[in-house]
């Protein structure tokens, strides 16, 4: 087999944002994951105010602790625990994490609580015990305030833990009420207090994406209206944020996770923040005035319509706006004076039908005369192998609509057998955001779907003709990111997590791949057996390196041997990056996260034509030095 290169007629620019991230807080990928908050349900303000709590009174004891709202702290979160202690041994309550808490020996945690001692003397005793009760760490609060104070100590535990608990316990006869318990590590992501998990943010970093979706996914939508993403909400002061239900907060799958909210603790400043940290451009998607079409679908009447897109007008000022307009003082105050350079947004998520293209029309006209820059994405619905959805292509190209968002969930055939899709795509046309998409081992939608090989290079195949197809295909993310491995909904997902470490998926290194041999220029690929579904690649010119980079995958059971004969280039030096495995399913685990990871080697090259070696289901991106 050959391939050819024409390095000679250099094709379509690759944008900086091609590869990128979809996020959205599914799996416990926000609250019990990115966001660093250990204690779940800090400010006692889910539904049952007690989630998260389990009473701790030993046979000695004799106490009482009830939910109040009386004078409470804080008006937004207006439940607190009280805890009144007759004495006889330490009575109080703990609190069990995001399925535990995870703790690391010799790391330092920030406790913050608020309280105040309506009766008695009696001191507060805070301690972490680990999963088999060992204790960890233990301090002693005392001479309590009799109004509401905040307090601060650091927790250093001896030991680590996966599934630590928190405890608060009374040590003497009195009554302390208490709200707000938090405990954060200390090592947060470039150590911001309160801030993300420093190993996924760094996992996530390490892509080099060129764009971050975020919030969702079906959280922007909410089962109905009042439950849909309210990113005004997320910009309050931390603790004045609402909790909201989560839209994965129900038998999905037969997983229900009946303690999954919003605290939104990670909102939009950190949204822009995280993407800026990482180098990503910031793509949020905006409601539409639609609920989820899979739940309610409920609509808000188009009459009611401009508040909705009031606000994604107000959310680009909040962006970009100068810090004398409303909402750019509003970023400025949370200490970001500089603009974020929002560019786009998604209008909807999985949205279609003629209430779609009605509310999408207002969408439009108004930011065409506001902020004509920005450019402006629409959905297709779910999914774009399914015929039904078809029809909202030349509805929306009519529109003028700048991208449109594809997605697609499928088992591994489809993504090789769509890896030309993009081929007779219409060049006039808007672009393609292929935003969320996953090779699912199974079948779409089953608890059963695992990360294997085979999905990784189903979704490295399509990907070289996403990539050989950059003039059309604008952007383009996998989906889910993360998922908790307790704690998950959804499968397969790009990242694994439990409360200590993290799994890279093979499909992880093939976003990574991609994401870190770019290049900006496509280079023309032709392959001598064209069209027998046996290697796919694509080529592509990193113009300040001068290199060429050859992405080939090759799924097949033995090693072959292919020629790559560049045209307008002489090769002087060359080398591998391969990532294959023993068999198609296999897969990362936090038992084996090292299974399939890539690997480099030196290869032999001069002149016009590199020989490759090609090792069974693999992917190899081949890097040339050109002369
Ligand atoms: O990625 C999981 C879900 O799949 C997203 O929330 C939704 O957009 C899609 O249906």
């Amino acid at each position: 087999r050959t391939i050819t290169i024409h390095a000679d007629k250099p094709g379509a620019a690759i944008s900086h944002e091609m590869w990128g991230l979809f996020f959205e807080d599914i799996n416990f990928g926000a609250d019990g994951g990115l966001y660093a908050e250990l204690v779940k349900n800090r400010c006692f303000s889910f539904p049952k105010p007690m989630t998260g709590w389990e009473k701790i009174s030993p046979s000695k004891a004799r106490g009482e602790c009830s939910v109040m709202n009386h004078e409470p702290f804080s008006a937004v979160h207006p439940h607190f625990l009280r805890l009144t202690s007759q004495g006889g041994d330490v009575f109080g309550v703990a609190n069990e994490g995001f399925r535990g808490i995870g703790v690391k020996a010799g790391e330092a945690y920030d406790l913050t609580l608020r309280l105040r001692c309506t009766s008695g003397t009696p001191a507060l005793r805070v301690a972490l015990y680990g999963e088999n009760g060992l204790l960890l760490e233990q301090i002693k609060l005392e001479k309590l305030p009799s109004a509401w104070e905040e307090r601060k100590a650091v927790l250093r535990p001896t030991a680590t833990d996966a599934k630590s608990k928190l405890y608060i316990l009374v040590d003497g006869v009195g009554t302390i009420d208490i709200d707000l318990v938090s405990l954060f590590p200390q090592n947060t992501w470039k150590g911001r207090p309160g801030g993300l998990r420093a190993d996924m943010v760094q996992a996530l970093a390490d892509i080099k994406p060129g764009f971050l979706r975020f919030p969702g996914g079906c959280i922007v939508e909410g089962s109905e209206l009042d439950k849909r993403y309210p990113w005004k909400a997320t910009i309050a002061p931390v603790l004045e944020r609402p909790l909201l239900i989560n839209r994965w907060n129900y038998e999905f799958l037969h997983r229900p996770a009946p303690d999954y909210y919003q605290s939104f603790g990670l909102g939009f400043y950190e949204y822009f923040l995280l993407c800026e940290d990482i180098g990503a451009a910031p793509l949020p998607i905006i409601n539409c005035g639609m609920a989820c079409q899979f739940n309610s679908g409920e609509l808000a009447p188009m009459n009611e319509i401009d508040r909705y897109v009031q606000d994604a007008l107000d959310l680009v000022e909040f962006a970009n706006g100068p810090v004398e307009t409303e909402w750019g003082g509003k970023r400025a105050a949370m200490g970001h004076p500089a603009p974020f350079n929002l560019t786009m947004m998604g209008i909807g998520n999985e949205q279609w039908g003629p209430q779609y293209i009605e509310r999408l029309t207002v969408f439009l006209k108004a930011f065409r005369a506001k902020y004509p820059k920005i450019r402006l994405i629409a959905s297709t619905g779910p999914e774009p192998a399914d015929e039904r959805f078809k029809y909202l292509w030349p509805k929306l190209s009519a529109l003028g609509v700048d991208i449109v968002d594809e997605h697609c969930y499928a088992r591994p055939p489809w993504f090789f057998e769509n890896a030309h899709r993009f081929d007779n795509y219409d060049r006039k046309g808007p672009k393609v955001l292929f935003g969320e998409y996953a090779a699912q081992s199974e079948k779409p939608v089953s608890p059963n779907n695992v990360n294997d090989l085979e999905c990784a290079l189903a979704e490295a195949a399509f990907m070289t003709g996403l990539e050989r197809n950059a003039d059309v295909v604008a952007m383009a993310a996998y989906a889910p990111l993360f998922a908790h491995r307790e704690a998950w909904q959804w499968s397969p997902d790009l990242i694994w997590v439990d409360n200590l470490s993290l799994v890279r998926t093979p499909n992880y290194y093939v976003q990574q791949l991609f994401s870190t041999n770019r290049g900006d220029v496509v280079l023309p690929t032709k392959l001598s057996d064209a069209g027998d579904g046996r290697v796919f690649a694509s080529a592509v010119r990193e113009t300040k390196s001068g290199d060429v980079i050859v992405k080939i995958v090759h799924p097949g059971e033995t090693v072959e041997f292919t020629t790559i004969a560049l045209n307008g280039a002489s090769a002087v030096l060359a080398s591998t990056i391969v990532l294959s495995g023993e068999n198609l399913a296999v897969h990362n685990s936090f038992e084996e996260p090292n299974a399939v990871v890539p690997r480099h080697a030196a290869v032999t090259a001069s002149g016009n034509s590199v020989d490759v070696r090609l090792e069974p289901r693999s992917m190899t991106v081949l890097r040339i030095k050109t002369a």
